[in-house]
């Protein structure tokens, strides 16, 4: 088992990460929350048909209900956010209550977005079965979707704990393991080379994913993740540099419809298009583009944009990125592996960096 401490400003927590670790939860609870009244289970529906039973042991000391949402994206709307709080309201959880958010990266954001509003905030625990919640688990983001836009409503709010049981990875389809490996790259490329070096060495296909490899991956995520929301967890300086590959990967995203590609994809994507305008700044990064893509190629992961997603739709969606500046889309570039930093791209450049992109299908 392996524990990482986040400590941000507004409140420490434990990670706990490895197999069979569910067992800590009910100390857990005993000790950090001794007032506790009720616990809402918050799941989706997936996760629940299989693994509706992980949880069952809080029955034994608790009384715990289950709101099972819809999988996916869908889980993040207005309209179950309301039939949470209104269920919680119905089984009368009070202001000693606690949320457990059984799922991926979405139903980690609906259920702390709950507990965040919930009679102005109540306890929070995060129980994440996806790869890709390493990242989502950690840092306090919690949003629901507007039809206007994706994680317009949310907070910053963090959670008293999260209980990473990688047993639940064993059935997360190849496409949520490839977008959730995604993310771990990413936290290689901006802040540790040997984590990089590691990854090249080691990752050679998702199928063959050991668990001693798997568990340094999600760890050493959450430590990277960890050390720059401690730094800065309401995103006004470094915390930008998660975003790296993020500004051409969401537009990807939307354009696409959410919900048609995974996060993790369009993401890698971005990530291509951002090293592609780094080493057009000038920037020698210490690797070849064509090798790096040659190995994202064998892990399976599809390149290819539609060619109904032009050019002008993705750049429109770009210039509308929080992080731009006087229309111009800034974006997260490295020097080299591991050191990040934000810059102002023209039109001409994207527009150069996406007919690269599409060029590697
Ligand atoms: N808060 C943050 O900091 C942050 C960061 C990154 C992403 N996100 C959010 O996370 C979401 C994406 O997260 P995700 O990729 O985990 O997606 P997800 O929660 O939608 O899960 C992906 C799919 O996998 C299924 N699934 C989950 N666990 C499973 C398991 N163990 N076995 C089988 N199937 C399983 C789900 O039912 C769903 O269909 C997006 O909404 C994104 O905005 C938030």
């Amino acid at each position: 088992m392996e524990r990482v401490t986040i400590k941000t400003p507004s409140k420490q927590y434990p990670v706990v990460i490895g197999y069979d670790i569910l067992t800590e939860l009910n100390e857990f609870i005993s000790t950090s929350i001794p007032k506790l009244s009720k616990i809402l289970v918050v799941v989706d529906e997936e996760v629940h048909r299989i693994h509706g039973d992980a949880l069952k042991f809080l029955q034994e000391t608790h009384e715990v209900h289950y709101f099972v949402a819809p999988r996916g994206e869908q889980s993040k709307s207005l309209n179950i956010f309301d039939e949470v709080i209104s269920y919680a309201l119905t089984k009368q959880l009070d202001r000693n209550s606690l949320v457990v958010g059984l799922g991926g990266g979405a139903i980690g954001d609906l259920s702390g977005f709950v507990a965040s509003t919930y009679m102005r905030g109540i306890s929070f625990i995060q129980v994440p079965t996806t790869i890709l919640a390493h990242d989502s688990a950690v840092g306090g983001k919690v949003a629901i979707n507007h039809s206007l836009g994706k994680n317009m409503i949310g907070h910053f709010y963090q959670p008293e704990a999260v209980f990473y049981e990688l047993n639940f990875l064993k059935t997360l389809p190849q496409e949520e393991v490839r977008s959730g490996m995604a993310e771990v790259i990413k936290h290689a490329l901006i802040a540790d080379n040997s984590f990089y070096e590691t990854l090249r060495k080691k990752l050679t296909s998702f199928s063959t994913l050991d668990k001693e490899l798997l568990t340094y991956c999600l760890k050493r995520g959450i430590e990277i993740k960890g050390s720059i929301v401690e730094k800065d967890e309401r995103e006004t300086g470094i915390r930008a540099f998660l975003n790296f590959g993020h500004t051409y990967g969401h537009a990807i995203e939307s354009a696409s419809g959410y919900g048609k590609r995974t996060h993790g994809e369009c993401v890698m994507i971005g990530m291509i298009f951002a090293l592609f305008l780094s080493m057009k700044q000038g920037e020698e990064i210490g690797m070849e583009l064509e090798e790096f893509v040659g190995w994202i190629k064998n892990l399976g992961y599809n390149l290819a944009i539609s060619e109904d997603l032009s050019f002008d739709v993705l750049f429109e969606l770009m210039t509308r990125d929080k992080k731009s500046e006087g229309g111009s889309p800034r974006f997260v570039l490295l020097r080299e592996v591991g050191k990040p930093y934000l810059h102002k791209i023209d039109h001409d450049m994207l527009k150069a960096a996406d007919q690269y992109i599409r060029t590697l299908v």
